[in-house]
């Protein structure tokens, strides 16, 4: 029930950070260390290359996952969208382990690739929000997301609940492999929790944000460089579904590839800046876009900001940041869709589940 929200996508934006620390929870073993059955790890750490698969929102959090796993769990790993893989197989490698991430776990796109790759002998996980789903079942193994049932069909805990569970993934499997992680992940997700939290607490900001850049606007830009070009993905995909403003989520590098012909005095470009090796470059694009008219928003996490950034968002494990960094996006696409008088819940021409290829 949403009770007292005036709609279900604020509520779950809201439990976010009670879904982090549920998760916590969910994956302690008795001494509070992190733990995954070991039948998992030992199915992760076989791999020879983990293959992500995965649509939408869930697809983008797979991207990020990628990062864990390459970065703390040393394995090569892919992301691929389900509709595409299923026509068009990679060359596999010889040891592949397929993750599959859904929400519903009922997806069909995912779902054809997970029969697809079963009937070649390939092992699979599926990472569900849903406990005896499709996709769950017909998979070797499950990992559960503990976000709750997610009733909006613009997917937000699921996003972060599926972030969190690949972080220790990544880093259990990490640690069974004998690698060491360079910080406590329990504390850090408990930290990105409080910081989630903070922001939760301040959605004026957002609110004003919102109607300042998007109220109406036809179009949008996000850009982002490394962790930051993941969630800009994201960002991008959210406004649009809510709000039905055309928008995308760029590499900022890549703007003047060709993008940067699209922008005319006042397009709104919203940069997301959370990496310390990436923040003077984000920030030139940002200046680039400027000098050709883009209404710019600079959202910034606290000890790379500078005067007049929009949003400074608490600072968090740089690795971490996307469980973080999505937050304001969110909440920016969620009152951009109230501006302009969007069903925000049930968005035109969307189902919550997607059960046809
Ligand atoms: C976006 C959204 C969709 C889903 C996608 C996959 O807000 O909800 O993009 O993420 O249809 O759904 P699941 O995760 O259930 O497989």
């Amino acid at each position: 029930e949403k009770g007292t929200y005036p709609h279900y996508m604020l509520k779950e934006i809201d439990e976010q950070p009670l879904v982090m620390r549920k998760i916590i929870q969910a994956y302690q073993n008795e001494t509070g260390e992190l733990a995954i059955e070991d039948s998992i790890l030992e199915a992760v750490n076989a791999a020879d290359r983990i293959y992500i698969v995965a649509c939408g929102t869930s697809y983008h959090a797979g991207l990020v996952g990628k990062e864990f796993l390459e970065k703390t769990a040393k394995i090569p790993t892919e992301v691929h969208v389900a509709s595409e893989f299923v026509y068009n197989m990679p060359l596999l490698s010889e040891k592949p382990l397929f993750i599959f991430i859904s929400q519903s776990g009922e997806t069909a796109d995912s779902r054809a690739v997970l029969v697809h790759i079963k009937g070649l002998g390939h092992p699979a996980l599926t990472l569900t929000n849903v406990a005896g789903s499709t996709l769950s079942r017909e998979a070797n193994h499950t990992l559960l997301l503990h976000a709750g049932p997610e009733i909006a069909v613009a997917s937000t805990k699921a996003y972060t609940a599926q972030i969190a569970v690949l972080a220790i993934l990544a880093a259990v499997a990490g640690k069974a492999k004998g690698l060491e992680m360079s910080f406590d992940l329990i504390q850090e997700l408990g930290i990105a929790a409080n910081a989630m939290e903070a922001m939760t607490d301040d959605k004026e900001a957002f609110e004003q944000i919102a109607r300042e850049y998007l109220s109406v606007t036809r179009n949008a830009f996000f850009i982002g460089r490394s962790m930051d070009y993941h969630v800009v993905q994201e960002a991008a995909l959210k406004l649009k579904e809510i709000s039905y403003i055309q928008a995308e989520g760029f590499a900022g590098g890549e703007l003047k590839h060709g993008t940067i012909a699209l922008i005319e005095d006042g397009t709104p470009v919203v940069a997301i800046s959370t990496q310390e090796n990436v923040n003077l470059s984000i920030r030139g694009n940002v200046k680039e876009v400027a000098a050709r008219g883009a209404y710019t928003c600079i959202i910034s996490m606290k000890g790379l900001e500078e005067e007049g950034d929009s949003y400074v968002i608490p600072h968090v494990n740089e690795l971490l940041s996307p469980l973080v960094s999505v937050v304001p996006t969110q909440l920016i696409a969620y009152y951009a869709a109230l501006h302009r008088d969007c069903d925000v819940d049930k968005p035109r021409n969307l189902a919550k589940s997607v059960t046809v290829e």
